[in-house]
């Protein structure tokens, strides 16, 4: 967890830079999520980064808590906040542990480009199915691998990302490929109502899924 907050906090400033790098992917992302909100939901946020997509949602939203690890990224979130007139959305510093486990339930929670950084995914999947209401949503994206035998290219990345994680350039990274992550969703004991892959390759895997 320590090594994951210094890399994510070191990484705000950059993060903050960097324009969003498939903005019809990330469109689509956000238009597919809107059909799922509603002006009346208690949507929570799990590592929300910046804030970009908590302050582009809320107008379809009651109230977002926007929660993410690293403080860096929550002052940045703020920033934001600040020079917008938005008044539903609150940022606040926490890992998907604390956010999740403090007894509050949601009408929907999301987690756009977290899964796949976190250790117990499992673990969070399943805080997740506890925090959302019955008949809510948790909303997901996450870079998977492609279902079936990897490719070259896929063989190579997993190869580098080990020597730059050793070097502080990359974050813990889980490999999964797009059905076994579906199967863990629905092992939790959600139904997955549709997915996609924005972009396709390598496959950024959109699940949502509704808790009975
Ligand atoms: C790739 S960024 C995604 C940010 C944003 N959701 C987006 O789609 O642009 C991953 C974010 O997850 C946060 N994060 C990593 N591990 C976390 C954890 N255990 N608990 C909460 N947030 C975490 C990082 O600080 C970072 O802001």
């Amino acid at each position: 967890m320590q090594n994951s907050l210094k890399f994510w906090n070191d990484a705000a400033g950059k993060y903050a830079r960097s324009p969003i790098k498939d903005m019809p992917a990330y469109e689509k992302t956000m238009e597919r999520t809107r059909n799922y909100l509603k002006n009346t939901d208690d949507v929570l946020e799990l590592g929300c980064g910046t804030g970009s997509t908590a302050l582009l949602l809320a107008d379809a939203a009651g109230r977002i808590t926007a929660t993410d690890l690293s403080p860096e990224m929550i002052a940045l979130a703020k920033g934001k906040l600040d020079q917008s007139d938005i008044e539903n959305v609150e940022f606040r510093a926490a890992s998907v542990e604390d956010a999740l486990d403090n007894g509050q339930e949601h009408d929907v929670v999301l987690a756009f480009n977290l899964l796949h950084l976190l250790e117990d995914s499992a673990g969070v999947i399943a805080r997740a199915h506890q925090a959302i209401r019955p008949g809510g949503y948790f909303i997901s994206k996450s870079v998977c691998l492609p279902s079936g035998t990897p490719s070259f290219k896929f063989g190579l990345m997993r190869l580098a990302i080990p020597v730059m994680q050793f070097f502080g350039k990359a974050p813990f990274v889980k490999f999964m490929s797009t059905s076994d992550l579906d199967k863990l969703v629905e092992e939790t004991g959600f139904r997955i109502v549709e997915t996609g892959n924005y972009p396709a390759s390598p496959p950024s895997h959109f699940i949502v899924a509704q808790k009975c």
